[in-house]
């Protein structure tokens, strides 16, 4: 961004593609991490005279508009956080954007509606996309990529705009793939891998890579029980992906053979309902060990033995990648085990990120400072498939 505002921006229309997917409770943000993590790059361009035409998506609409994933909200913050008026544009390539941009003074700033209210943004066939991302075209001279959590995904805005645009990369991709790096190249070891969330499925890919990368693999989270069970123990009513034992099995052989530790939780926090996330009220609940979880109840956390366990195994590690929660952290009953892989990571002296909205979230909302932790990645999915060796749309697009 810096050769490309060199070059001059004053006066110009520069395109930022944002990651503004950021969590909401109605219309409340309940974590601007994501908002705060691009402010730097819109203000090097209002600074340099741009005209700054913001855009990201918010959820997964339908392609069509839906009030329930309006970026008005973001727009709002983005306002507060910049410390001036931002425009919102109330929808992406229409009327309103076209009004919104044309006004725009230099250093002043817009916010387009969620580009994901137009089917062109994720069409799968390309000319559609193409054809959105002409007319995104026509609001911009210059392009900014800087929405890190997207750019996995071959839409239009992070895949086929910059190709119709002279681009650069913002200051937060730049950051997030520095980052990145030195879990991919010359990694300082020991180097552990913790892993959460819901689903085994997701993770596959990651898993797969970090065995041949990793010295210890640590799982927790809902996909625990996956591996619990192809470890041949009863789960009772926990989540359970059965169709991915067998390659949890294939992994865990491997992991063997190749000296990789692989860490499973030795107990579990237990009850027999899922807890009520809005209302957090107390709930039955219960520790016991991994290898003896009773029919009817469902594993929703790490118990104290295994976070006392992971604490050790990440207490000497040079390099730690995290991401996913340990268990349904969003309920203080369910957040110790969350809390402690944290806790274990500030602690530790060694260089750790966090990737993933989720993750980074649970870290925020639990109280930690985030400037305890070696990176918070704002990429989930982003971050994940950087790991995976994979080749990523929206970072292939600026690399040109
Ligand atoms: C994320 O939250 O990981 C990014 O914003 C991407 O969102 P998506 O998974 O809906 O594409």
């Amino acid at each position: 961004i810096d050769e490309l505002i060199a070059e001059g921006v004053t006066g110009k229309r520069v395109f930022v593609r944002a990651d503004l997917n950021v969590p909401l409770s109605g219309t409340t943000i309940t974590d601007d991490g994501r908002i705060r993590a691009v402010q730097p790059t819109v203000e090097k361009l209002v600074a340099a005279g741009a005209r700054v035409v913001v855009a990201s998506h918010l959820g997964r609409p339908k392609g069509a508009p839906d009030p329930a994933f309006s970026l008005a909200p973001a727009a709002a913050r983005l306002g507060e956080l910049i410390g001036a008026d931002v425009a919102f544009a109330t929808d992406t390539v229409g009327e309103s954007a076209r009004a919104t941009v044309a006004a725009l003074g230099d250093g002043e700033v817009a916010v387009l509606e969620n580009l994901r209210f137009n089917p062109g943004e994720t069409s799968k066939d390309d000319a559609e996309r193409g054809e959105f991302a002409d007319r995104l075209a026509e609001l911009a001279d210059l392009y900014v990529g800087d929405g890190f959590g997207a750019v996995h995904r071959k839409h239009a805005s992070v895949f086929d705009l910059p190709a119709r645009l002279p681009h650069a990369a913002g200051d937060l991709i730049a950051t997030e793939v520095g980052v990145l790096k030195k879990l991919t190249e010359n990694v300082e070891r020991p180097y552990a891998v913790v892993l959460g969330g819901s689903k085994v499925s997701d993770k596959l890919g990651v898993i797969d890579h970090l065995l041949e990368r990793a010295d210890r693999i640590l799982i927790g989270g809902g996909m625990a029980y996956t591996f619990l069970k192809a470890q041949g123990h009863e789960v009772g009513s926990s989540l359970l992906q059965e169709d991915q034992i067998p390659a949890v099995l294939e992994y865990l052989k491997r992991a063997e053979n190749r000296g990789v530790e692989f860490v499973l939780p030795v107990d579990v926090v237990v009850s027999a309902q899922f807890p009520d996330l809005k209302a957090k009220a107390p709930t039955e609940h219960r520790t016991v060990p991994a290898d003896a979880m009773p029919a009817g109840f469902m594993g929703l956390d790490n118990g104290p033995e295994t976070n006392a366990l992971y604490a050790s195994k990440l207490a000497d590690a040079a390099t730690v990648f995290w991401n996913g929660p340990m268990g349904v952290f969003e309920h203080p009953d369910y957040a110790e085990g969350t809390r402690a892989v944290a806790q274990a990571l500030v602690d530790s002296s060694g260089f750790s990120v966090v990737g993933g909205g989720d993750s980074a979230a649970a870290v925020r909302t639990l109280g930690f400072d985030e400037n305890a932790f070696g990176h918070i990645s704002t990429g989930g999915g982003a971050s994940l498939e950087y790991l995976e060796g994979k080749t990523l749309p929206g970072l292939a697009a600026l690399e040109d």
